[in-house]
Protein backbone atom coordinates (compact mmCIF):
# COMPACT_ATOMS: atom_id res chain seq x y z
CA UNK A 1 0.00 0.00 0.00
CA UNK A 2 0.85 3.35 -0.74
CA UNK A 3 1.14 6.67 1.59
CA UNK A 4 -1.90 8.41 0.45
CA UNK A 5 -4.04 4.64 0.25
CA UNK A 6 -2.23 4.38 4.21
CA UNK A 7 -3.10 8.23 5.18
CA UNK A 8 -6.92 8.00 4.21
CA UNK A 9 -7.39 4.26 5.71
CA UNK A 10 -6.00 5.78 9.21
CA UNK A 11 -8.54 9.01 8.80
CA UNK A 12 -6.56 11.50 6.90
CA UNK A 13 -7.88 14.06 3.87
CA UNK A 14 -4.17 13.49 2.16
CA UNK A 15 -0.93 12.40 2.14
CA UNK A 16 0.55 15.27 -0.14
CA UNK A 17 3.85 16.56 -1.59
CA UNK A 18 4.93 20.07 -2.91
CA UNK A 19 6.07 20.45 -6.94
CA UNK A 20 6.84 22.99 -9.12
CA UNK A 21 6.42 23.29 -12.81
CA UNK A 22 10.28 23.00 -13.55
CA UNK A 23 9.96 19.52 -12.35
CA UNK A 24 7.20 18.55 -14.95
CA UNK A 25 8.98 17.55 -17.56
CA UNK A 26 11.48 14.75 -15.85
CA UNK A 27 9.12 11.65 -16.72
CA UNK A 28 10.31 9.20 -14.11
CA UNK A 29 9.38 12.17 -11.38
CA UNK A 30 5.87 12.66 -12.83
CA UNK A 31 5.51 8.77 -12.66
CA UNK A 32 5.75 8.72 -9.11
CA UNK A 33 3.86 12.09 -8.66
CA UNK A 34 1.18 11.91 -10.50
CA UNK A 35 -0.05 8.45 -8.83
CA UNK A 36 -2.77 9.30 -5.98
CA UNK A 37 -2.41 6.48 -3.69
CA UNK A 38 1.06 7.97 -3.16
CA UNK A 39 0.20 11.15 -3.14
CA UNK A 40 -3.51 12.73 -2.84
CA UNK A 41 -2.57 16.41 -2.75
CA UNK A 42 -0.07 18.49 -4.25
CA UNK A 43 1.25 22.31 -3.28
CA UNK A 44 3.13 24.34 -6.06
CA UNK A 45 6.33 25.75 -4.27
CA UNK A 46 6.37 29.10 -5.98
CA UNK A 47 3.86 29.18 -8.80
CA UNK A 48 1.04 30.13 -6.20
CA UNK A 49 3.00 32.72 -4.47
CA UNK A 50 2.10 36.90 -5.34
CA UNK A 51 5.07 37.46 -7.28
CA UNK A 52 4.26 34.54 -9.46
CA UNK A 53 0.72 35.46 -9.53
CA UNK A 54 0.84 39.07 -9.69
CA UNK A 55 4.48 40.00 -11.30
CA UNK A 56 3.66 43.70 -11.65
CA UNK A 57 1.11 46.06 -9.37
CA UNK A 58 -2.85 44.40 -11.06
CA UNK A 59 -0.68 41.89 -13.92
CA UNK A 60 -2.44 38.54 -13.06
CA UNK A 61 -0.58 35.32 -14.15
CA UNK A 62 -1.99 32.05 -13.31
CA UNK A 63 0.18 29.99 -16.70
CA UNK A 64 2.30 28.27 -14.44
CA UNK A 65 -0.60 27.62 -11.19
CA UNK A 66 -2.93 26.58 -14.19
CA UNK A 67 -0.66 23.88 -15.29
CA UNK A 68 -0.11 22.43 -11.24
CA UNK A 69 -4.53 22.93 -11.53
CA UNK A 70 -4.65 20.88 -14.42
CA UNK A 71 -2.32 18.01 -13.30
CA UNK A 72 -4.44 17.48 -9.97
CA UNK A 73 -7.83 17.55 -11.56
CA UNK A 74 -6.03 14.92 -14.30
CA UNK A 75 -4.59 12.50 -11.29
CA UNK A 76 -7.51 13.42 -9.24
CA UNK A 77 -5.54 15.43 -6.44
CA UNK A 78 -6.26 17.98 -3.86
CA UNK A 79 -4.66 21.08 -3.77
CA UNK A 80 -2.82 23.50 -0.98
CA UNK A 81 -2.56 26.76 -2.17
CA UNK A 82 0.58 29.17 -0.42
CA UNK A 83 1.09 32.70 -0.81
CA UNK A 84 5.93 40.00 -1.47
CA UNK A 85 6.14 54.01 -1.57
CA UNK A 86 2.65 52.55 0.08
CA UNK A 87 -0.06 53.98 1.86
CA UNK A 88 -2.22 51.93 4.54
CA UNK A 89 -5.26 52.76 1.97
CA UNK A 90 -3.30 51.72 -1.37
CA UNK A 91 -1.56 48.80 -0.01
CA UNK A 92 -5.17 47.22 2.31
CA UNK A 93 -6.38 47.70 -1.26
CA UNK A 94 -3.59 45.85 -3.30
CA UNK A 95 -3.80 43.18 -0.66
CA UNK A 96 -7.50 42.75 -0.56
CA UNK A 97 -7.57 42.86 -4.96
CA UNK A 98 -4.87 40.79 -4.80
CA UNK A 99 -6.68 37.99 -2.38
CA UNK A 100 -9.80 38.29 -4.45
CA UNK A 101 -8.48 37.77 -8.28
CA UNK A 102 -6.00 34.47 -7.08
CA UNK A 103 -9.17 33.04 -5.03
CA UNK A 104 -11.48 33.89 -7.58
CA UNK A 105 -9.63 32.04 -10.40
CA UNK A 106 -9.01 29.42 -8.56
CA UNK A 107 -12.63 29.28 -6.94
CA UNK A 108 -13.83 25.54 -5.62
CA UNK A 109 -10.65 23.70 -7.12
CA UNK A 110 -8.16 24.17 -4.11
CA UNK A 111 -8.68 22.20 -0.67
CA UNK A 112 -6.74 25.09 1.27
CA UNK A 113 -5.00 28.33 0.89
CA UNK A 114 -2.63 29.80 3.39
CA UNK A 115 -3.97 33.19 3.65
CA UNK A 116 -1.51 34.59 6.05
CA UNK A 117 2.02 32.67 5.87
CA UNK A 118 4.75 33.51 8.65
CA UNK A 119 3.88 36.80 10.16
CA UNK A 120 5.75 36.14 13.01
CA UNK A 121 9.15 36.25 14.95
CA UNK A 122 10.08 33.36 17.25
CA UNK A 123 9.31 35.37 20.13
CA UNK A 124 5.77 36.16 18.71
CA UNK A 125 5.98 39.98 17.75
CA UNK A 126 5.32 40.66 14.68
CA UNK A 127 7.48 40.61 11.67
CA UNK A 128 8.90 43.38 9.84
CA UNK A 129 6.74 42.73 6.89
CA UNK A 130 5.42 45.28 4.11
CA UNK A 131 1.71 44.91 5.89
CA UNK A 132 2.59 44.98 9.10
CA UNK A 133 4.84 48.08 8.74
CA UNK A 134 2.25 49.96 6.40
CA UNK A 135 -1.03 48.36 7.56
CA UNK A 136 -0.26 47.38 11.17
CA UNK A 137 -1.64 44.31 12.83
CA UNK A 138 -4.71 44.94 11.74
CA UNK A 139 -3.86 43.73 8.09
CA UNK A 140 -4.25 40.08 9.02
CA UNK A 141 -7.88 39.70 10.41
CA UNK A 142 -8.07 42.15 6.60
CA UNK A 143 -6.83 39.49 4.95
CA UNK A 144 -8.73 36.37 6.03
CA UNK A 145 -12.29 38.51 5.99
CA UNK A 146 -11.34 39.40 2.39
CA UNK A 147 -10.36 35.92 1.66
CA UNK A 148 -13.07 34.11 3.31
CA UNK A 149 -15.91 36.39 0.41
CA UNK A 150 -14.12 34.61 -2.44
CA UNK A 151 -14.54 30.71 -1.97
CA UNK A 152 -16.77 29.55 0.42
CA UNK A 153 -14.89 25.87 -0.14
CA UNK A 154 -11.69 26.75 0.56
CA UNK A 155 -10.65 26.18 4.03
CA UNK A 156 -8.80 29.39 5.26
CA UNK A 157 -5.20 28.48 6.87
CA UNK A 158 -2.39 30.81 9.23
CA UNK A 159 0.51 28.83 8.25
CA UNK A 160 4.13 28.97 9.78
CA UNK A 161 7.31 27.27 11.08
CA UNK A 162 8.57 27.05 14.48
CA UNK A 163 5.00 26.29 15.76
CA UNK A 164 5.56 23.09 15.90
CA UNK A 165 5.40 22.82 19.82
CA UNK A 166 4.32 25.61 22.42
CA UNK A 167 6.45 28.56 22.08
CA UNK A 168 6.87 32.46 21.61
CA UNK A 169 5.41 31.81 18.25
CA UNK A 170 2.92 29.10 18.74
CA UNK A 171 1.23 31.45 21.14
CA UNK A 172 0.80 34.22 18.72
CA UNK A 173 -0.49 31.85 15.92
CA UNK A 174 -2.69 30.71 18.98
CA UNK A 175 -3.82 34.59 19.29
CA UNK A 176 -4.70 35.10 15.82
CA UNK A 177 -6.93 32.06 16.15
CA UNK A 178 -8.77 33.48 19.11
CA UNK A 179 -8.91 36.90 18.04
CA UNK A 180 -10.55 36.31 14.41
CA UNK A 181 -12.66 33.54 16.20
CA UNK A 182 -13.80 36.04 18.72
CA UNK A 183 -14.68 38.71 15.80
CA UNK A 184 -16.27 36.28 14.12
CA UNK A 185 -13.72 36.06 11.40
CA UNK A 186 -13.17 33.11 9.10
CA UNK A 187 -10.12 30.71 10.10
CA UNK A 188 -10.18 27.39 9.26
CA UNK A 189 -6.69 26.03 10.00
CA UNK A 190 -3.68 26.15 11.29
CA UNK A 191 -0.55 24.63 9.39
CA UNK A 192 2.73 23.60 11.12
CA UNK A 193 5.20 24.19 8.31
CA UNK A 194 7.86 21.66 10.37
CA UNK A 195 10.82 22.23 7.81
CA UNK A 196 12.95 20.20 10.98
CA UNK A 197 16.56 18.69 11.82
CA UNK A 198 17.29 15.18 12.07
CA UNK A 199 17.95 14.84 16.36
CA UNK A 200 16.22 18.16 17.44
CA UNK A 201 12.27 18.01 16.36
CA UNK A 202 9.89 18.65 19.01
CA UNK A 203 8.71 14.84 20.79
CA UNK A 204 5.55 13.11 20.25
CA UNK A 205 4.11 14.85 23.56
CA UNK A 206 5.11 18.20 22.72
CA UNK A 207 3.74 18.29 18.95
CA UNK A 208 0.22 16.17 19.73
CA UNK A 209 -0.02 19.06 22.81
CA UNK A 210 0.93 21.48 20.37
CA UNK A 211 -1.82 20.43 17.90
CA UNK A 212 -4.59 20.12 20.38
CA UNK A 213 -4.27 23.30 21.48
CA UNK A 214 -5.40 24.85 18.26
CA UNK A 215 -7.65 22.57 17.67
CA UNK A 216 -9.21 23.24 21.13
CA UNK A 217 -9.73 27.03 19.53
CA UNK A 218 -11.70 25.40 16.48
CA UNK A 219 -9.64 24.95 14.10
CA UNK A 220 -8.07 21.77 12.05
CA UNK A 221 -4.41 21.71 11.78
CA UNK A 222 -1.83 19.95 9.18
CA UNK A 223 1.51 19.89 8.92
CA UNK A 224 2.23 21.59 5.50
CA UNK A 225 5.76 21.41 4.46
CA UNK A 226 7.42 18.77 6.61
CA UNK A 227 11.23 17.74 5.63
CA UNK A 228 13.38 16.61 8.20
CA UNK A 229 17.22 17.69 7.03
CA UNK A 230 20.32 16.12 8.31
CA UNK A 231 23.13 19.22 9.15
CA UNK A 232 26.17 17.04 7.57
CA UNK A 233 26.14 14.66 4.48
CA UNK A 234 26.62 12.04 3.89
CA UNK A 235 24.30 10.99 6.89
CA UNK A 236 25.71 8.28 9.08
CA UNK A 237 23.66 4.89 9.79
CA UNK A 238 22.65 5.99 13.01
CA UNK A 239 21.50 9.76 11.82
CA UNK A 240 19.08 7.49 9.20
CA UNK A 241 17.75 5.77 11.93
CA UNK A 242 17.28 9.22 13.86
CA UNK A 243 15.58 10.56 10.87
CA UNK A 244 13.10 7.61 10.09
CA UNK A 245 12.66 7.93 13.88
CA UNK A 246 11.89 11.68 13.61
CA UNK A 247 9.36 11.37 10.58
CA UNK A 248 7.37 8.42 12.73
CA UNK A 249 7.77 10.93 15.45
CA UNK A 250 5.38 13.56 13.08
CA UNK A 251 3.16 11.35 11.46
CA UNK A 252 2.23 9.90 15.02
CA UNK A 253 1.41 13.14 16.00
CA UNK A 254 -1.18 13.55 13.25
CA UNK A 255 -2.28 10.40 13.54
CA UNK A 256 -3.00 10.77 17.67
CA UNK A 257 -5.39 14.46 16.98
CA UNK A 258 -8.28 13.45 15.35
CA UNK A 259 -8.23 17.18 13.42
CA UNK A 260 -5.24 16.85 12.09
CA UNK A 261 -6.07 16.02 7.83
CA UNK A 262 -3.17 15.33 6.77
CA UNK A 263 0.55 16.15 5.89
CA UNK A 264 2.57 17.36 2.83
CA UNK A 265 6.20 16.67 2.29
CA UNK A 266 7.99 19.57 0.93
CA UNK A 267 8.78 17.88 -2.40
CA UNK A 268 8.90 13.99 -2.39
CA UNK A 269 12.65 13.98 -2.92
CA UNK A 270 15.74 14.89 -2.30
CA UNK A 271 16.36 15.76 -5.92
CA UNK A 272 13.87 18.73 -5.77
CA UNK A 273 14.78 20.03 -2.13
CA UNK A 274 14.45 23.39 -1.44
CA UNK A 275 16.97 22.51 1.79
CA UNK A 276 20.63 22.44 -0.19
CA UNK A 277 19.95 25.86 -1.67
CA UNK A 278 19.07 27.38 1.85
CA UNK A 279 20.81 25.36 4.08
CA UNK A 280 24.23 24.36 2.41
CA UNK A 281 25.69 21.62 3.84
CA UNK A 282 22.64 19.96 5.03
CA UNK A 283 20.54 17.84 2.71
CA UNK A 284 18.77 14.83 2.34
CA UNK A 285 15.68 15.44 4.17
CA UNK A 286 12.85 13.70 2.13
CA UNK A 287 11.71 10.18 1.80
CA UNK A 288 12.80 9.68 -1.81
CA UNK A 289 16.66 9.83 -2.78
CA UNK A 290 17.94 11.56 -5.52
CA UNK A 291 17.26 8.86 -7.80
CA UNK A 292 13.40 9.07 -6.94
CA UNK A 293 13.96 5.15 -4.38
CA UNK A 294 12.60 5.13 -1.34
CA UNK A 295 14.30 5.38 1.60
CA UNK A 296 14.55 4.13 4.71
CA UNK A 297 12.52 6.73 6.21
CA UNK A 298 10.04 6.46 3.43
CA UNK A 299 9.29 2.80 5.13
CA UNK A 300 9.09 3.86 8.17
CA UNK A 301 6.48 6.42 7.60
CA UNK A 302 4.24 3.65 5.35
CA UNK A 303 4.63 1.30 8.63
CA UNK A 304 3.90 3.90 11.27
CA UNK A 305 0.28 4.54 8.65
C1 LIG B 1 10.54 27.74 -0.67
C2 LIG B 1 10.61 27.01 -2.02
O1 LIG B 1 10.64 25.61 -1.80
C3 LIG B 1 11.86 27.44 -2.76
O2 LIG B 1 11.90 26.87 -4.07
C4 LIG B 1 11.90 28.98 -2.88
O3 LIG B 1 13.13 29.39 -3.45
C5 LIG B 1 11.76 29.63 -1.50
O4 LIG B 1 10.59 29.15 -0.88
N1 LIG B 1 8.55 28.13 4.03
C6 LIG B 1 7.59 28.47 3.12
C7 LIG B 1 7.75 28.05 1.68
O5 LIG B 1 6.54 29.02 3.47
O6 LIG B 1 7.09 28.95 0.82
C8 LIG B 1 9.22 27.92 1.34
O7 LIG B 1 9.33 27.40 0.00
C9 LIG B 1 9.91 27.00 2.33
C10 LIG B 1 9.86 27.62 3.71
Amino acid sequence: AQLDTLAKAKGWKYFGSATDNGELSDAPYVEILSKNTEFGQITPSNSQKWDATEPDHGTFTFEKGDVITAFAAKNKQMLRFTGGSWTNETLTAVMKNHIKEVMTHYKGQCYAWDVVNEAFEEDGRYRDSIFHKIIGPEYIPIAFAEAALHDDQAKLYYNDYNIENAGGKSTAALNVVKDLKARGIKIDGVGMQAHFIVGSTPDLKAQTANLEAFVKEGVEVAYTELDIRHSSLPPSAAALTKQSDDYVNTINACLAVEQCVGVTIWDYTDKYSWVPSTFPGAGDALLYDKDLKPKAAYHAVVAAL
